[in-house]
């Protein structure tokens, strides 16, 4: 077993996941002024704090994503913040693309940057205990996206990135999202997903990455926001799993799911439902930002000074993720705080 897989598997397995706490600047400061909380380097730093310090880091949160600008804070107590996290039991990683900029050749997709400079940006993130990495590319889906230009330039970046991670003795997380914004049908989320996939997988293989030191971070199958289909949790979970099956090679460890505008329970349900039908050697569990954070953050906004309280939503939503990652969760428990 290579370093990279153990460190893959001592992310995802037992019932972990990943708390996905890596929002830019930019994003943290709209989900900061959704509750009317002022967006300031010590706010960002004692919400975030306040999450990593709780009870259930031990038991649910395998891996905790952060921005750069968390990566390098200290805590009230001195610490880094890597050292808060791994004081827990749990791994470090940092997001490392750029964002994703307008697609020249496609103006209405985009692209994800960042590869310029990487390497000596890996090797300083390595240094300050990062032990795995995320890099996001984005696609919309519509009549004529994701275009084959967007789907080839996305899987050749999250390539040639996952190769320079892996050189720096880092786990890549391989996100490829496409979102849920539109009309399309659980379908064209099903076709359009597997070859977003697949096509990452050509281009990773071509540059020699090592995919059992690798994590898969995808959306689940669902229909678009603005449609009108009705699923299940259960046809989610059978679409999401035929997916994968026929996408990711089987030297892949594990699958994280990104939550990606899904309700709280809504991701949970599904997850819960992947795992019962889960018959693939793949561990399916979370790396989940909203779905993680949505109630702890609104708790957290009414008395910033309330760390147990806030910690004990935290704790709770992150149970729940954790009870589904083994296929163990119902509503009972929901109502059992
Ligand atoms: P969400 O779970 O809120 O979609 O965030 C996960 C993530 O890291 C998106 O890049």
């Amino acid at each position: 077993m290579s370093e990279l897989n153990k460190i893959a598997l001592q992310i995802l397995s037992n019932g972990k996941g990943i708390l996905a706490a890596d929002e830019s600047t930019a994003t943290m400061t709209k989900r900061l002024d959704s509750v009317k909380v002022h967006s300031d380097e010590n706010n960002r730093l004692l919400f975030r704090e306040t999450l990593f310090s709780s009870l259930s880091m031990k038991e649910c949160i395998g891996g905790v994503i952060l921005y750069d600008e968390t990566i390098r804070q200290k805590t009230s107590d001195g610490k880094t913040i890597p050292e808060l996290i791994n004081s827990g039991g749990s791994l470090t990683g940092i997001k490392v693309d750029t964002g994703a900029k307008t697609l020249a050749g496609s103006k209405e997709e985009k692209i994800t940057e960042g590869l310029d400079g990487l390497r000596e940006r890996l090797k300083d993130y390595y240094k300050l205990g990062a032990r795995f990495t995320k890099w996001r590319g984005v696609y919309s889906i519509s009549d004529i996206y994701p275009s084959k230009l967007s789907i080839s330039v996305n899987a050749h970046a999250l390539a040639r990135y996952a190769a320079l991670v892996q050189e720096a003795g880092m786990v890549p997380i391989i996100e490829p999202e496409v979102l849920m914004d539109g009309t399309h049908s659980s379908t064209d989320c099903l076709n359009k997903t597997s070859e977003v996939i697949r096509k990452c997988y050509e281009e990773l293989e071509l540059n020699n990455v090592d995919l059992s030191g690798t994590i898969l971070k995808p959306n689940m199958i669902l229909p678009g926001t603005n449609s009108n289909e009705k699923i299940s949790s259960k046809d989610i979970a059978e679409l999401t799993i035929e997916c994968l099956k026929k996408s990711v090679p089987s030297s892949v460890p594990g699958i994280a799911f990104l939550s990606g505008g899904q309700t709280e329970i809504e991701a949970t349900a599904n997850l819960n439902q992947i795992n019962i039908r889960n018959d693939t050697n793949f561990i399916m569990t979370y790396s989940y930002g909203r779905a993680l954070q949505q109630s702890a953050l609104k708790f957290w906004s009414k008395d910033v000074n309330n760390i147990i309280g806030t910690q004990e939503i935290f704790n709770h939503r992150a149970k729940m993720c954790s009870l589904a990652a083994q296929g163990k969760w119902s509503e009972n428990f929901e109502n059992s705080k």
